[in-house]
């Protein structure tokens, strides 16, 4: 059985827990890795013995890989994406966020068309058992009707967490704390209730020295006639929320058959369940840090629809919805007033191209 064969742009913070996963499937197989720095792709070469590159398009052209993990910051997902499909025509698994400007999601529609290669957008959070359980519920129709639906995020990013990198913290390459840490609960948002119709906003820059949002808060509608709450900060002080993970996060449903919360540090925790309390600790996971350990069967779902066919649960469309999410409630902050997720617009500064910033990640083929 010929093993999916994987590689991966950027060795930082996330990249393990794409390695990892990769390495311990039969049928998948971890080809080769590239990072500009080169103590990154030194330890990448100790821990899993596979070769490293500093240039991807020498690693795409001396490699046979089938599919490409992009890990690289956020503002260069798109432009990375699309070169490694134009180019290599290969399959990408594009970390979260897909992209941060809403035009830049159709030109990776298009190029993966034409190369009939699959983009698969990483939102590990919806194989959570809390999640599934939920949003099983809320399908079937048992807790009945959706009142209210409220995302509640309070975390601790001090200064030092966006020192730790140039991009952290611009509009260009990263985004606010809506989208960096509040991303998953957005997309979870609009997976267990489905669209937001419209969305009125207002963010701000509190306690840290960047460019973007470290606090934001906004009142949602949903197409289903649903209302919702987002507030979303890195603000929660004092550092040592940061450092020993005390931070809190939750999403409430509230609806005509009861109340269903579900919290922990990556929404692992049903700590509220009242149509089925006993559900609650059933599924309910404990995890020790925020990535969660939905990356292992996201990626066995990637082999399975490269290998079998079987369509992935999470679709470009997905990935898709939490974006147009985000350029509506920055726009809305932006203008000041309520915007309508079907004018599809993007906002004033997210995304938007800072040319010394993209310089430092852009690579030509040697
Ligand atoms: N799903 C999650 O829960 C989750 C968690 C953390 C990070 N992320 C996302 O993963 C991505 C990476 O985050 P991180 O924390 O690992 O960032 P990081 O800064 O630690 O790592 C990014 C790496 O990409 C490398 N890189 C940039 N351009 C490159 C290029 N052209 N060729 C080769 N390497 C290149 C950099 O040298 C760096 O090592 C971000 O988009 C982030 O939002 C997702």
């Amino acid at each position: 059985m010929t093993p999916v064969r994987f590689a991966i742009i950027g060795c930082g913070r996330i990249a393990n827990f794409h390695a990892d996963p990769i390495t311990k499937m039969s049928d998948a197989e971890l080809t080769a890795v590239c990072d500009l720095l080169p103590e990154r792709r030194q330890e990448f070469q100790e821990k899993y013995g596979v070769p490293v590159y500093s240039n991807y398009h020498t690693m795409l052209q001396q490699e046979n890989i089938d599919v490409v993990c992009i890990l690289t910051p956020n503002g260069m997902h798109p432009s990375h994406a699309i070169d490694v499909i134009n180019r290599y025509s290969k399959h990408v698994v594009v970390e979260k966020p897909l992209a941060l400007a809403w035009d830049d999601l159709e030109r990776m529609k298009i190029a993966a068309d034409n190369a009939g290669v699959k983009i698969f957008p990483i939102y590990q959070n919806r194989y959570n058992k809390a999640v599934r359980k939920v949003r099983a519920d809320l399908m079937s129709g048992k807790l009945g009707k959706v009142a209210l639906g409220t995302v509640r995020q309070r975390w601790c990013r001090p200064q030092r967490y966006y020192n730790l990198s140039s991009w952290r913290g611009t509009w260009a390459m990263d985004g606010g704390t809506l989208v960096t840490q509040g991303i998953h609960f957005l997309d979870l948002l609009q997976y267990l209730l489905g669209d937001v119709k419209s969305v009125v906003a207002n963010i701000a820059t509190q306690l840290v020295d960047v460019e973007v949002e470290d606090t934001a808060v906004a009142i949602l509608k949903f197409e289903s006639g649903a209302l919702g709450a987002i507030e979303v900060t890195t603000a929660a002080r004092p550092d040592i929320v940061y450092e020993e993970q005390l931070e809190e996060a939750s999403i409430s449903i509230l609806s005509e058959h009861g109340m269903s919360v579900i919290t922990g540090i990556a929404a692992n925790v049903l700590s509220m369940y009242t149509s089925d309390p006993e559900a609650a600790e059933l599924h309910s996971e404990d995890f020790s840090h925020a990535y969660g350990t939905g990356h292992i069967p996201l990626l066995k779902d990637v082999v399975a629809e490269i290998k079998e066919g079987i369509p992935h649960p999470i679709s470009f469309e997905d990935g898709v919805s939490a974006i147009r999410l985000l350029n509506a409630i920055y726009r809305s902050a932006e203008d000041n007033r309520e915007v309508y997720l079907q004018e599809e617009v993007t906002s004033r500064k997210l995304g938007q191209p800072d040319q010394d910033l993209s310089d430092e990640y852009t690579v030509l083929p040697e």
